[in-house]
Formats: structure tokens, sequence, C-alpha cells
């Protein structure tokens, strides 16, 4: 797998996620050169990500719990009684915590995360207390296809939960795909709970990826030390700076790591050249209107929104609605 063609080296990226130095040189192989976001989140990386979470100027957690708890009645009642609840990635303790404390009866508990031993820690804690909730832990990697396990007792529905804004992390498309595929997975009269940063003012949004402390800066750069550690690259870690863009016309937020003087870098054998200036893009995070997020939003009618009082941020509760009749597998063979 050395010199394949660049369309080959990013379709590998996805399926052979382990592979660092691949998904590295088909990254920067790329113009302008990027950096995959599953290289953020190694040990150190999820450390720096939970300080993250705590950090004034990082809004999005402290106003999703708060929007979590305040409205935890009025979302269990849109959610239902006797949910699956099917939760993509298992990092969310505490949000997992508040749904379930409240949900009705539910049925089982099936955290889904592309980490092993994260997922298992996170899934032996709640199962230790939580003991009469059937857990079902997934490893695998949600951004591909995937099954979920039925648990021994009947669900009324299923429901999967998505907290973080990490739908934020996907380009438009690849959002879209993903839904419709989450729509797929909890079937008719299922539901998805869904955590959506909104657009608000620029410093806000600019700082939350860039705070005072140089945490947000640390987590970037890890992705570096991380491909020296583990993939064999020599970069110049300190000849590199973080750097957090607001991308009006695309809606986004762009993390960057850009060079700070002319220099090359190896992984593997392959050598990269850097100008002076030159950035790598290692994440975007998108913010959505609620029409525009309702516009994405494959497969699924947005049934409830809930947001805080300074509309930062919102819960959704997304449910599937059955297809129009003449697009039903079965029934052209049921009349004909
Ligand atoms: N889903 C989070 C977000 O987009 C992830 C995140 C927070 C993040 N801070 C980051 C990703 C910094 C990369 C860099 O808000």
């Amino acid at each position: 797998m050395s010199a394949v063609s660049s369309a080959v080296e990013m379709f590998d990226l996805d399926t052979a996620a382990a592979d660092l130095a691949l998904a590295a040189i088909a990254g920067l192989g790329s113009a302008p050169k990027t950096l995959p976001c599953k290289l953020f989140y190694d040990k150190r990386g999820s450390e720096l990500f939970d300080r993250i979470c705590t950090l004034p100027e990082y809004y999005p957690t402290r106003t999703e719990v708060g929007i979590l708890r305040d409205r935890i009645d009025s979302i269990v009642e849109a959610v239902g009684p006797k949910v699956q609840l099917v939760e993509l990635g298992s990092g969310s303790s505490i949000k997992t915590r508040i749904l379930l404390d409240a949900l009705l009866d539910p049925v089982a508990y099936a955290p889904v995360d592309i980490s092993r031993e994260h997922l298992w820690e996170s899934a032996e804690r709640i199962h230790r207390d939580y003991p009469s909730l059937q857990v079902q832990a997934v490893c695998a990697d949600y951004t591909e296809p995937f099954g979920i396990p039925d648990p021994r007792r009947t669900p009324a529905r299923r429901v999967a939960f998505f907290p973080g804004s990490t739908i934020g992390n996907f380009d438009e498309d690849e959002a879209r795909r993903f839904l419709r595929r989450i729509a797929d997975i909890v079937g008719v009269g299922g539901g998805l709970l869904i955590g959506v940063d909104l657009r608000k003012s620029e410093e806000v949004m600019v700082a939350a990826y860039d705070d005072a402390q140089g945490v947000t800066a640390e987590f970037n750069l890890n992705v570096l030390h991380r491909l020296n550690r583990e993939a064999g690259a020599d970069f110049a870690v300190d000849q590199f700076e973080h750097r957090s863009i607001w991308n009006r016309e695309l809606g986004r937020i762009e993390m960057h790591l850009v060079s700070r003087v002319e220099q090359s870098v190896e992984i593997a054998g392959q050598r990269f050249d850097f100008a002076a200036g030159e950035a790598v893009q290692t994440e975007s995070a998108y913010k959505y209107g609620l029409e525009q997020f309702a516009a994405i939003a494959d497969g699924f009618r947005v049934e409830r929104v809930w947001h805080d009082s300074e509309w930062r941020f919102s819960v959704q509760y997304l449910v599937v609605e059955d297809e129009p009749a003449d697009q039903r597998p079965g029934m052209s063979a049921a009349s004909g």
C-alpha cells in the first residue's frame, strides 16, 4: 500500500482507521493539506478534550448539559417509554446519565464507539450503576455502516443519542448520508436525540476553539506529537501553531495547524514540504441555523427543538416517518 493513487488512499483511510501513517500520508498529499480528525483521540488527546469541555470559552458542553437537565421532562415525554437507547460515541457519561435517570423503563443501552478500551470502561460503569439495564456495547466506527443487536426485551422503539454537536464535524454531504443511515438503523417510528450547535457571534465561536489557556492549541498540536510517536514522523512540533477561524462562506469553524517556517517533514519514508504560513486543516465544526439543519436531516422530521435562553445550542428530537406507500418495499408485490 505505498505508491497508490490518492483516490485509493482516501478509500483506505476510512476502512483502515488504525493505519495512522497511511491516513496522514493521504491527507498531507492532498491540496490543501489536511489531517483526519480521528487522529485527535489517543489517550493524551482524550484527556485534553475532557479539559476543553470544562473551559470557560467552550460553551457547547455546558449549554447542552444545561438544556438536558432543564428540559428532561419534556425530552422524556417526546422520546417515550421502553426505548432501546443507541448512543453514538460513549464519551458523554454525564449526558447519558441524565437520560438514563429519567427515561421510563428503558429496555437496553447500546453505546457504539471505535475505541474498544474506552467503550468497555464506560459500558462497565453504566452496567454497575444501572444493573437492571441490558448494556450491549458495539465496537464500531459509526461513520461506517454498522448493526445494532436486538435486546432481550422488545423495545417500543429505537432511539439514537448523538450529543456534543459532533454532527457539525461532518461536511454537509457526509452529515446527510450519516443521518440517512441512522434513520435506517432506528427504523420507522424510531428517533434521534441530537445536539446541534447554532450560529452566533464570530468571537464567541472562534474563542470556543482557541481558548486563553491554550488547551485547544495543545489538543490540536497533539496530532503531530502522535504521528511522531506512533507513525515514525519527524514533525518539529514547535514550528507549527494552532489557528481557529470562522469560514463565513461555508458556515464552519476550521481548525488549522500553520507551519511557522518553510520546512519539510517525513512520514514512513515519504517527504512533505511546507511553505511558511501554509495551513493543514485538522477539523471543521459547522454551525447550523434551525431551518438549515432540518434541510439536511434526510430521512427524519424534526419533532422538537429545545434550546438555551441565548439560542447558543439546541437539542433536537427527530423522528423517522413512514415512507410514502409507493416507495415502500413490498408494496408493489402486495398489490401485484
Ligand atoms: N465536536 C466538538 C466540536 O466540534 C469537537 C471539538 C471541540 C474539537 N473542540 C475541538 C475538535 C477542537 C477539534 C479541535 O465542538
